[in-house]
């Protein structure tokens, strides 16, 4: 096997459709790791059956390219600060770099984890700090930190002041004030990659998605969630807050697609924009779902349930003249695949 690599994080959503990706599009082995306090356990996402189970971990395919350990990521951070082979002497297997790292295990949630339990989500900052850790020590070829959407000012996100957000409305010199934990979080792990870029010569690549969704995504999410009401014909159709809240959706297949060209061209910690450059309200989500679904209902507003900013959307110009991306995914074709899948989930 030429390359390993690592995704942390592997059965969460972002990450079980990058370990995919790397199973379908590269020969390479892939250690993934996860809690499986929200990921989903590979047996059940994985079209590659199991090839045998130890102690310390699960081994898919044939050639056992596939690798999946339950652990907390602090731990296996913990393990490599005290041994730097622990992957090869657990798992006895050789190699000696990895070649790309994804870290994508985080405590995201939804709305309601974001601004429901802050202290929760401020421990990415510990995970944080020991990924980056050990990154400077162990120096991958090759790092990807996701970032955020919620690391940009709240000011620049209101109703009465909403712009496209540009990679320059974060300037580490003049700092906003970012959404919550989670924004904060996300905002030291990209002055982390700098430092890791600039101190310790890591080449390490930020992206800050923003609404991401996909047919596989979890109910929480409002997106899949959406859909799945829409296909039960829902009526009235219940949004939180008056649903005029705008995002910037973009489908997961675009942001890999984004995720894996950046990395061969920004080394030095830098964080693009993955979105479509686009508002969209939840109202018009409803819409487009309910259409699919051939219904008009009736809109039930949910004034207490916490919404979050108003209008969340970025600008893509810096990704557009730089990387020569653009998304290829429209929502109504994304908004598709999503319904398709609650319809077959619903039978
Ligand atoms: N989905 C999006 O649109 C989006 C947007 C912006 C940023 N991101 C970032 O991308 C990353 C992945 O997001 P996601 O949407 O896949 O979230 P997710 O919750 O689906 O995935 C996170 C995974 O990490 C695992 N995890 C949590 N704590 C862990 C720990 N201590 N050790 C091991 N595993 C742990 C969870 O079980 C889960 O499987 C996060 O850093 C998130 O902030 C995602």
């Amino acid at each position: 096997m030429s390359k390993t690599h690592l995704v942390s994080g592997g059965c969460g959503f972002v990450g079980r459709n990058m370990v995919k990706r790397l199973l379908k599009n590269t020969e390479d082995r892939i250690i993934f790791i996860d809690d499986l306090s929200v990921g989903i356990h590979p047996d059940s996402w994985l079209d590659v059956p199991k090839s045998k189970s130890t102690e310390s971990a699960s081994f898919y395919g044939e050639d056992e390219r596939l690798i999946f350990i339950e652990d907390d990521f602090r731990n296996t951070l913990h393990h490599l600060k005290v041994n730097e082979n622990y992957f090869q002497e657990t798992l006895d297997i050789s190699f000696e770099k990895f070649a790309d790292v994804f870290h994508f295990a985080a405590i995201v949630g939804g709305r309601a984890k974001i601004d429901g339990d802050p202290m929760m989500v401020a421990l990415d900052l510990s995970i944080d700090a020991e990924f980056f850790y050990w990154i400077c020590r162990h120096k991958p070829e090759r790092v990807l930190y996701p970032s955020s959407s919620a690391a940009y000012p709240v000011d620049l996100q209101t109703d009465t002041n909403a712009i496209a957000l540009s990679e320059s409305d974060i300037d580490f010199a003049r700092m906003g004030q970012p959404d919550m934990t989670y924004g904060w979080s996300k905002l030291t792990g990209e002055y982390l990659a700098h430092i890791a870029a600039k101190y310790y010569g890591v080449s390490v690549t930020c992206i800050r998605p923003f609404s991401g969704y996909g047919e596989d995504q979890d109910l929480t999410y409002p997106i899949p969630a959406i859909a799945a009401r829409a296909a039960s014909k829902e009526n009235p159709f219940e949004v939180w807050g008056t649903g005029k809240q705008g995002r910037d959706f973009v489908h997961i297949d675009d942001v890999l697609d984004c995720t894996l060209l950046a990395m061969e061209k920004i080394k030095d910690g830098r964080a693009i924009n993955i979105g479509q450059g686009r508002l969209t309200s939840f109202l018009e989500i409803i819409d487009i779902f309910t259409d699919f679904a051939g219904y008009k209902p009736t809109i039930k507003p949910l004034l207490d349930k916490p919404v979050g900013v108003h209008s969340r959307y970025c600008n893509m110009d810096w990704v557009k003249e730089n990387l020569g991306w653009e998304p290829s995914i429209s929502i109504r074709e994304g908004m598709r695949r999503v319904y398709e899948k609650a319809v077959e989930n619903k039978s």
